[in-house]
């Protein structure tokens, strides 16, 4: 008998995704007009978390797994079940609900091109196997926080977006990294709605990106990441909301302009450039004064920069004008 259980997790309907891929173009924008978007989410996991999540763990990385621990951050909760992790996800290329890991892994891995251009030296570009073989790894126990109020706590690992940023060797006249995702509608089913501003795009100042908390990440749980969570490659900046956090990037631009992100670009009164986690400023939809744990039926208070304002705080002491917190 099948009987349907609510997990404890679940998110209320005020409380979670804009909705707005499930519109056209057209529908969304009257929808806004009128104020009527809800998003919708929660998916009964149940039976998925049975099944194997398949990682892209065999491959010429693999031995640079496990690595080791960088004990600078500390977590005020339990890592979050793997299994959770890898089976609700954002991913939109896949589509508009958190069921997309089977879909996921149709993205294929290799090979994976990079390129480091724009305001350069010289453009470069390698192999994200190359780059990932070039830099030391190092795991990072940290708190990500959705910007739908939940948040899950994860062991990833990487290395710091600041020695990609070394790498490129940016001129005086960069100002802002604008990272790029891969745009291959004929896989990414997500991607088929045009009227989406695709390929994803996200930006950070150079000060953020060289910020020690930056990290570029290729591994979760002591492996390489799966494809769900944004392999081979993906931004986390743990004290801003997750949308800032992009998978699966293809293209690093040093550019002197501040780059639209792609949430931004849909809908621009709710989402902004900055993006910082400051529960006392709501989304305009919903309250960020609290977030539901995945895996744990606590609801817990959000904090200021997502608990991580001593290391990230003084990047936004002059820019108290500035739209920081969404
Ligand atoms: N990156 C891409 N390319 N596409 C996306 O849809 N979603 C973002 C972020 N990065 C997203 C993305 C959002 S809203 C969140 S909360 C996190 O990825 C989710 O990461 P996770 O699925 O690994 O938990």
């Amino acid at each position: 008998m099948l009987v349907k259980t609510t997990p404890g997790w679940f998110l209320p309907e005020n409380e979670a995704t804009p909705e707005i891929i499930f519109w056209n173009r057209r529908d969304f924008s009257k929808r806004v007009a009128a104020g009527t978007l809800l998003g919708t989410t929660g998916i009964s996991l149940g039976k998925k978390l049975c099944v194997s999540t398949g990682y892209a763990a065999e491959g010429p990385l693999s031995n640079l797994f496990p690595a080791p621990t960088n004990d600078l951050y500390v977590l005020d909760r339990p890592l979050t079940p793997e299994r959770l992790v890898t089976t609700y996800n954002n991913f939109f290329e896949f589509g508009s609900h958190k069921n997309v890991w089977k879909s996921a892994m149709r993205l294929p891995l290799q090979p994976w091109q990079l390129r480091l251009d724009g305001l350069v030296e010289k453009p470069i570009t390698l192999s994200a196997d190359e780059l990932i073989q070039k830099m030391g790894l190092e795991e990072r126990l940290l708190r990500h926080r959705c910007v739908e109020a939940w948040s899950i706590a994860v062991p990833w690992t990487g290395f710091p977006l600041k020695s990609l940023v070394d790498m490129a060797r940016p001129l005086s006249g960069a100002k802002y990294l604008k990272m790029t995702g891969f745009d291959l509608p004929d896989i990414a089913p997500g991607q088929r709605q045009t009227w989406l501003p695709w390929p994803y795009v996200e930006g950070l100042t150079i000060n953020e990106a060289v910020n020690e908390m930056s990290m570029l990440v290729v591994g979760a749980y002591g492996k390489p990441l799966p494809h769900q969570n944004g392999a081979p490659l993906r931004l986390i900046v743990p004290w801003k909301y997750g949308f800032k956090s992009i998978k699966s990037i293809q293209q690093f631009t040093f550019t002197d302009e501040r780059p639209v992100n792609f949430w931004q670009e849909i809908a621009s009164k709710e989402y902004g450039f900055w993006a910082n986690v400051n529960p006392q400023i709501p989304h305009p939809r919903w309250s960020q004064s609290t977030e539901k744990m995945l895996g744990s039926n606590e609801r817990v208070p959000t904090q200021l920069y997502n608990g991580y304002g001593e290391f990230v705080a003084h990047l936004y002491a002059d820019l108290k004008n500035e739209s920081l917190y969404m």
